[in-house]
């Protein structure tokens, strides 16, 4: 298992934003999926003002997010396409046929699914996935409970991210809402994954995800089983894991 500590917030920031740039350096044509969230402001910005300052060649890049909202506009600041928009897809000047994006609103979001993964497939899979973890140890939307064979679905959200989404938007009850993601088995078809997670409310959680079963009521442990995973974390975020750090 690879496990990163940073000592801090500031250097586990600068550390994610670095493997993401790094990819991009040593692959131009790399394909990357990001997540949002809390845990990935920073790094985006960090990103950003890296390439800001010394650009580099992304027309080759291939951005998309992990996750997408349904049945929302995509004026509303909270989806998912937005936020990757405005935090590093614009800034990066990632052209816009490289910034895959499901919709966030379709008559029929299963062919959605579909064709999201048929085109990452055809961009030759994904090269670097970043992760985020939930409270609850989510991954992307795969909430506890999702099976490790599920591809790119339509999944129930968290539903303490459900009552923020519907006080920021107003939407009534009987209006669904729903999280696109990749499934599990798309996720650990990545070739690389970065696991990142900081800040001590997310110690408890890590260290189920690290030290605990591999199971499906907490989706981020089937990381232990892949090839290619780092866990990325700043010093409060690894209190309870540190003697797994080599
Ligand atoms: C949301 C996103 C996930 C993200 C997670 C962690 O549920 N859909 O992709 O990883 O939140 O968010 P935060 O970094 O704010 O804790």
């Amino acid at each position: 298992m690879k496990l990163t500590i940073a000592k801090n917030e500031r250097e586990f920031d600068v550390a994610a934003a670095w493997r993401i740039i790094g990819q991009m350096l040593a692959d131009p044509r790399s394909v990357i999926g990001l997540s949002t969230g809390a845990t990935t402001k920073n790094m985006h910005a960090i990103v950003s003002d890296i390439y800001t300052r010394y650009p580099f060649d992304t027309s080759k890049v291939t951005l998309f997010n992990v996750d997408e909202l349904t049945n929302l506009p995509r004026s509303y600041a909270g989806c998912c396409y937005t936020m990757i928009a405005e935090q590093i897809a614009r800034p990066l000047q990632i052209p816009e046929e490289n910034f895959i994006m499901p919709p966030t609103m379709a008559e029929d979001f299963e062919a959605e699914c579909r064709s999201f993964q048929k085109a990452l497939e055809a961009r030759g899979g994904i090269d670097l996935q970043m992760l985020g973890l939930g409270m609850n140890g989510h991954v992307g939307i795969n909430q506890p409970g999702t099976p490790f064979g599920s591809e790119t679905w339509v999944s129930p959200m968290d539903p303490i991210f459900e009552a923020r989404v519907r006080r920021e938007t107003g939407v009534p009850p009987e209006h669904a809402l729903g999280g696109l993601t990749l499934g599990i088995r798309t996720i650990m078809h990545a070739k690389r994954i970065v696991l990142i997670a900081k800040g001590a409310h997310k110690a408890g959680m890590v260290r189920e995800m690290l030290k605990g079963p591999v199971t499906e009521a907490i989706p981020a442990s089937v990381l232990q089983l892949h090839p290619n995973c780092e866990f990325l974390l700043d010093a409060d975020a690894a209190k309870y894991v540190t003697d797994l750090a080599q």
